[in-house]
């Protein structure tokens, strides 16, 4: 497939150029664009057979639902029923911004778009070129993460194009992206809302607004990820080709172990590579990459770092923990899934 690549710039947007691709949208196509959180894979989301290319496009299973991305927050009433209160309220709190919520569908969202479910997943992005998009074409446009099933989430225009090129009608690339993690996405069809995916917003963010909010339990477990309420944590994912160990402890012992084991996969020809907060990125051996000097410099730079690290042919990556009650959940969330759940406790 030829794929119209387009760079846009957030501060000066080319309408003529971002026409191209909302009449892509339009004609039940699939197009590639940034959001604050990774870039996502959009099609029509009412028009099933657009939402069956994003499947294709992405080799995803078809039992995965997907999020429906709006510009203005009454558009909610366009897709959804029976709507709780709380999800009003924090809709009026964090949108746009990197919070989905789930509600009771209703007949025009086709069950193509939502794996089957009675639910739909709704967000609106805060990102100029993402929203101006969604105006233009005016349509509820699905989008799940750019990357091939499985695969990290891209946060980059490089990485997007590199995996994409030839598989979707079209790319914008925009600037990089400001969270680098997907949205929380909570379920409001139930009394007291869950969060299904952490995020970038955290339980306590939300709990400021509206009070309890509980967490899937199989989040907190990994034994229980089979039963993950959303379809997508069930899978493999975030994987990059390397083999990824989380190793936890004290910080010095978490550096002695991960120089001694690089030391053995250079004598058994692998190559190693570190991922670490700024400040012990000079301690470590190997490919280090620093991820920030703070939990949400981490979680803005993850993906990307997983990424050049497949790009650099890295065999075995070693993460250091990034531990907290906020936004260290979400990391560590996608770092156990990169990981298959495999953590070297020192
Ligand atoms: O930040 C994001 O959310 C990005 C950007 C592009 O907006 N999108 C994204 O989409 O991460 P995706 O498809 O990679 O992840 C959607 C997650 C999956 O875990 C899926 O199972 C869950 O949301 N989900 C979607 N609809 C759902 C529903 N009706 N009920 C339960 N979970 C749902
Ligand atoms: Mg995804």
């Amino acid at each position: 497939m030829q794929t119209i690549i387009s760079k846009i710039d957030s501060n000066d947007i080319d309408k003529n150029e971002l026409k191209k691709h909302s009449e892509l949208l339009k004609n039940g196509e699939t197009v590639i664009f940034p959001t604050e959180t990774v870039y996502g894979l959009g099609a029509n989301a009412l028009d099933e057979n657009a939402v069956k290319k994003i499947y294709e496009a992405k080799g995803r299973p078809s039992d995965n639902p997907l999020i429906v991305h709006i510009h203005n927050k009454d558009l909610i009433y366009d897709l959804s029923k029976d709507i709780d209160d709380k999800a009003k309220k924090v809709i009026d709190k964090f949108w746009p911004g990197p919070l989905t919520v789930i509600l009771k569908k209703n007949d025009k969202v086709p069950k193509t778009t939502t794996g089957g479910l009675d639910t739909v997943a709704i967000r609106m992005p805060k990102n100029d070129i993402a929203l101006e998009l969604l105006r233009e074409c005016n349509l509820p446009i699905a989008a799940p993460s750019a990357n091939i099933s499985g695969k990290p989430s891209p946060t980059n225009g490089k990485h997007v194009v590199d995996s994409m090129n030839g598989r979707v009608a079209g790319i914008i690339i925009g600037d990089d992206c400001d969270y680098g993690l997907e949205s929380t996405v909570v379920d409001f069809t139930e009394e007291i809302p869950m969060i299904l995916r952490p995020g970038s917003i955290t339980k306590k963010d939300l709990e400021n607004v509206i009070g309890k909010v509980e967490i899937d339990p199989s989040l907190l477990n990994h034994e229980d990820n089979k039963k993950a309420k959303a379809p997508g944590m069930k899978y493999k994912h975030y994987s990059p080709d390397a083999e990824v160990f989380i190793v936890s402890g004290k910080n010095d012992d978490v550096i002695e172990k991960i120089n001694s084991l690089i030391d053995e996969n250079d004598k058994n020809g692998l190559k190693s590579g570190v991922l670490c907060l700024e400040k012990n990125k000079k301690k470590y051996k190997g490919k280090v990459i620093s991820l920030g000097e703070n939990f949400k410099e981490v979680g803005r730079n993850l993906f990307n770092s997983l990424i050049t690290m497949d790009n650099e042919k890295i065999n075995v990556v070693y993460s250091e923990e990034f531990l907290d009650d906020e936004v260290g959940m979400a990391i560590m969330n996608r770092l156990l899934k990169s990981s298959g759940y495999k953590v070297i406790r020192v």
